[in-house]
Formats: C-alpha cells, sequence, structure tokens
C-alpha cells in the first residue's frame, strides 16, 4: 500500500502543480533603485541555517524513496544536488524502517553524493529511535520532521489521532545530534504554530506554504469518491507563511518552500525573512520533462538570476535581502491588516 502511495504521488504532484499560475508572490513588489553602485561577481548564495553554512540557499526537498522504482529518482536528485551544491532531502524514511530492503532507495543519495548537505525526513508524528535511525541510514546532515495533517485526513488510510505529536517533536529534538527542522508539506504555518515549536526549542522551520504541490487535491484524486475537492485551497501561500514569522525570526531559521516558482520569489522570501528556500515538485518536472543536465543547467542559471537581482537591490549577500521593503497588495495586505502584522 506504501509503495503505491508514494507513486501515485510521484505521477500526481505534477499535475496538481499545474492547478494555479497566481501566487501570494504576485502581490509583493521590491521598490526599483537605479544606482545600486554594485558588481554581480561580488554577490555570494551562501548562507546559514541551523549553524550550518551552506553554499545555496536552495534546497531539493523532500520527496521519495521507498519504492523499488524510486531509488532512480533519488539517484538523479543526488546528482542533481552534488553538481549544483545545493542540500538534498529524501523523502518520509518511514518504509525503510519498516522494511531493509528499501534502504539503498535512500542510501543511493549518500552514496551519490558523499560530501553535501543531506536532510533525513520523517513524520513529526515518529518515535526518537526512528529519528535516530533515519539520520544515521543516510549520515543526514539535518532531520526534516514534517506536518501534513490535512493530507492525513483526506488519505482514506490515513493518520486520525493527532495527539501528542508536540511532545514527540520534542523528545525528538532534545534526543538527536543533527539541527531538527520542522516543515510543513504545502498547508503553510502562522504566528500560533511557531510560538509552540519555539517554546519546545526548534530552531529552524520549513514553511511549505500553499500555491505549489497540493496533497489535498492529490489524496483526494486518490479517493474513489473525490469528496474533498471542496477543501483544495485549504491553508496559506510561502509569502503569508512567511509574514506570519517575523516575531520569530531573530529566534528560528525560517525556509520558504511551497510553490516557489522562479528566482524573484527566491528574494522576497529572503526579503521576507528566509535563510533557505526549498523546491519539490519543479525540480522532478524538469528532471522528468528535460533530464538529469538541463536540470543541472537550470539551477546554474538560477544561480546566476539571483544574484542579478540582488545586484539589481544594490545588495551582496542573502542576508542583507532580509527586512528589504516589500509594497504589498491585494489579499496579502489584507491579510496582515486582519492578522494585524506590520
Ligand atoms: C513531497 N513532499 C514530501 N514532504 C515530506 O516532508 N516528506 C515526503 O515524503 C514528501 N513526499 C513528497 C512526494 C512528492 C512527489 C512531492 C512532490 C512532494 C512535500 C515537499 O517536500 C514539499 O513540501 C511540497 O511539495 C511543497 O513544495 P513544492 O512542490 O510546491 O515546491
Amino acid at each position: 500500500m506504501r509503495e503505491k502511495r508514494k507513486l501515485d504521488h510521484l505521477k500526481l504532484a505534477l499535475q496538481s502543480n499545474t492547478q494555479s499560475n497566481s501566487s501570494s508572490f504576485d502581490e509583493l513588489h521590491f521598490v526599483h533603485r537605479s544606482l545600486p553602485e554594485k558588481n554581480v561577481q561580488e554577490s555570494t548564495l551562501s548562507t546559514k541555517i541551523g549553524g550550518q553554512q551552506l553554499n545555496s540557499p536552495l534546497i531539493i526537498n523532500a520527496m521519495t524513496g521507498g519504492a523499488f522504482s524510486t531509488e532512480k529518482v533519488n539517484h538523479d536528485l543526488a546528482v542533481i544536488a552534488s553538481e549544483t551544491g545545493i542540500a538534498l532531502a529524501v523523502g518520509s524514511q518511514k518504509a525503510a524502517l519498516r522494511n531493509k530492503e528499501l534502504i539503498r532507495t535512500y542510501q543511493i543519495v549518500r552514496e551519490v553524493n558523499s560530501k553535501g548537505p543531506i536532510f533525513a525526513n520523517l513524520s513529526a508524528d515518529s518515535h526518537v529511535e526512528d529519528a535516530m535511525n533515519a539520520i544515521d541510514m543516510i549520515q543526514a546532515d539535518m532531520l526534516q520532521l514534517h506536518l501534513n495533517i490535512p493530507q492525513e485526513l483526506v488519505m482514506p488510510e490515513g493518520d486520525r489521532n493527532f495527539n501528542g505529536i508536540i511532545d514527540k517533536i520534542h523528545r525528538i529534538k532534545e534526543a538527536v545530534s543533527v539541527p531538527v527542522i520542522v516543515k510543513e508539506v504545502g498547508f503553510g504555518m502562522c504566528q500560533e504554530t511557531y510560538k509552540v515549536l519555539n517554546d519546545i526549542g526548534i530552531e529552524i522551520i520549513d514553511v511549505g506554504g500553499k500555491g505549489g504541490t497540493n496533497f489535498v487535491w492529490i489524496e483526494n484524486e486518490r479517493r474513489e469518491a473525490k469528496d474533498f475537492d471542496f477543501i483544495k485551497n485549504w491553508g496559506q501561500s510561502a509569502a503569508l507563511s512567511l509574514i506570519e514569522s517575523s516575531a520569530y525570526q531573530d529566534k528560528i531559521d525560517f525556509i520558504s518552500s511551497g510553490g516557489i516558482r522562479n528566482p524573484l520569489d527566491m528574494v522576497k522570501s529572503f526579503a521576507l525573512g528566509a535563510k533557505g528556500v526549498g523546491l519539490a515538485s519543479p525540480i522532478l518536472a524538469l528532471l522528468k520533462e528535460h533530464g538529469i543536465e538541463k536540470t543541472i543547467d537550470q539551477i546554474h542559471n538560477w544561480h546566476d538570476q539571483l544574484k542579478s537581482i540582488l545586484t539589481m537591490l544594490g545588495i551582496s549577500c542573502i542576508e542583507d535581502v532580509i527586512g528589504t521593503p516589500l509594497i504589498i497588495g491585494g489579499t496579502t495586505k489584507e491579510w496582515c491588516e486582519c492578522r494585524d502584522i506590520d
């Protein structure tokens, strides 16, 4: 059942991402300045997340492993990450913790990318021992714990009881030796969630906003009755989730993800306080449609384009983008007013 679900996700994710063309990032505007006095070649893209220095802010976000045919996908993602110097998260490792034959579908990423930053991944609803084993399995540099409650509830075979999840995250954070990232999978986060996570000592959050891969839509497609269509717009975008994070940015490193389309979305994320940017289905789509080489070329291109935008803003590094003024319009502005955020 779990293997079939993983393959369904790979297939349906690419369709889910074509459901909407608009993005909250389009309601945010930088103010152009004509005299930046900067040289593109002096721009750097390095960033620090959870105390670890990363050469690029880009992260290939968690997708797969756990079905025999996904070993090839993880192999290719690891080649891409290694050639471009970006971080890579594997998909949920629960399958391999239950069936040792599947461990290889994850370990391939460490084999191919022996030195690059690799993130382990499990549900936040996991036990400490499983978290430790997931990290060891791929000698991970960080551990992602994912939150996906709407997905579980729409999934016919999904979990229904989420009691105790905060305590589980806390125990894992206390026990493991690598930084822990708590991430959403496409529903976004808010101040109230950040408060709880901050109170239990979480120092890295991937906001996983609405607007890209849509797991309510995907799970509804997998249901015979397809009766959860009405809830497919649940959640808040990455931009709104970052706007919600302002009171916590001195305590928590935020990663922007969910519906990131291009380098302008990435730089707007940095302006809203993000230190990194995760992409899942856009990388999968590039890989499926154009292969490894073209995906590598595209990521190099994004790196160059990021430096161009920093130069237009008169800025040389990501850290200095944080706090750059953005003019906010539309429903994003209304959200800020309703939530009393400046
Ligand atoms: C995912 N995602 C995901 N996340 C996670 O934490 N563990 C997982 O196992 C998976 N599995 C998975 C499979 C596939 C095929 C996709 C496309 C995505 C969610 C992913 O990491 C990310 O949070 C969301 O996809 C939103 O980002 P994008 O796709 O809009 O860039």
